[in-house]
């Protein structure tokens, strides 16, 4: 009997011949990039998988995990996997499977984008010229701030929250701007202690002296809603946040108010509460961007993330630890082993 593949939406093609490579059959349950999975395809579909590539869109929680009788691993196309219940999947010996690394650059200039597109009101001037309403220089049309030392020689300063690697690309870039770079992040104390890019702050702190505000931490019961009501009126009136990481990090009815009540200068998102919606009233924010979740997405980066996935994919395929397991702890586990021992491998 042929192993099979069951991928949940369309990975890039690097990916799909890898998988298509390894000799299993390959189930892609959504073709469509704009639809979304059925549910109820999906739980039929894990109950004769071996292996399960997912993304981020997917919840792959306990409940479907206990339907995967068979499967021998997750891959998740993405380095997040908050999607995923990795406890779930441990205690059931599940190896699951990420991609580290690949994207941090790109997200990175990403967050820098975002950053000069609301400091520069970009997407405003944009939208003005096409609508061709530039008639007329003049000296006060779509004014907005200095992100590196304007000609007060004052540095401005960004604070980053979460100094993992993202974190740290983020920093790096800082430097060309001449900025004093802020971070908080308890499990990076250290690094950040020893780094040239960043000084450490308390939370507190760095959200009252911050003129950006980056989130870089990973989704977590701590994290959630880390940016409420409290925090952003701790933020300077003039400052700015930035949201590449994801979404549930904002309480984003709070973030609407705080936008139309000017609590904050504004604010620059990748990512959302409840994606793909926005908070009613949110994209009437005028001193707001959006985008769609679109920190990885260079063709660069979204092929090796592919590739990645599916060579972890083909590793759990072939009963072997894959290159990225986020839960290394399952290989030694008796969860792991009763699964493996009931495999005609
Ligand atoms: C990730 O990988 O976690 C990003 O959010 C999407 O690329």
């Amino acid at each position: 009997m042929s192993l099979k593949i069951v991928v949940t939406r369309r990975i890039p093609d690097p990916g799909l011949r890898i998988l298509r490579d390894s000799g299993a059959s390959v189930l892609i349950l959504q073709n469509n990039p704009r639809a979304p999975v059925d549910r109820a395809a999906l739980m039929s579909a894990v109950a004769d998988a071996d292996v399960l590539v997912a993304l981020l869109t997917e919840r792959i929680d306990d409940a479907l995990l206990a339907r995967a009788k068979r499967l021998r691993g997750v891959a998740n196309f993405a380095v997040g996997y908050n999607n995923i219940d990795v406890d779930a999947a441990t205690r059931l010996g599940i190896p699951v499977a990420n991609t580290p690394g690949v994207l941090t650059e790109t997200t990175a200039d990403l967050t820098w984008a975002l950053l000069l597109a609301i400091a520069r009101r970009i997407p405003e001037a944009h939208n003005y010229m096409v609508r061709g309403e530039y008639q007329m220089w003049g000296p006060e049309l779509f004014l907005g701030e200095d992100v590196g030392r304007g000609p007060d020689g004052e540095h401005r300063t960004l604070g980053i929250i979460g100094f993992g690697r993202i974190g740290q690309a983020v920093a790096r870039r800082a430097r060309g701007f001449d900025m004093r770079v802020v971070a908080f992040d308890p499990n990076m104390r250290d690094a950040i202690a020893a780094s040239h890019d960043a000084e450490w702050s308390e939370f507190d702190d760095l959200l009252r002296q911050s003129d950006f505000v980056s989130l870089h931490a990973l989704l977590t019961d701590e994290t959630r809603h880390l940016i409420g009501e409290r925090e952003l009126r701790l933020m300077k009136q003039r400052a700015y946040l930035i949201n590449v990481a994801r979404g549930e990090m904002i309480d984003e009815r709070v973030l609407v108010r705080a936008l139309q009540e000017d609590w904050i200068a504004g604010a620059a998102l990748d990512v959302y509460e409840r994606e793909p919606a926005m908070a009613q009233g949110l994209a009437e924010c005028r001193n707001a961007v959006f985008v769609p979740h679109i920190g990885s997405a260079t063709h660069s980066t979204r092929n090796r993330m592919a590739t990645m996935a599916a060579t972890n994919a083909v590793a759990h395929l072939n009963v072997q630890q894959a290159p990225n397991p986020v839960n290394h702890a399952v290989y030694d586990s008796a969860a792991y082993r009763e699964r493996i021992g009931r495999l005609a491998v």
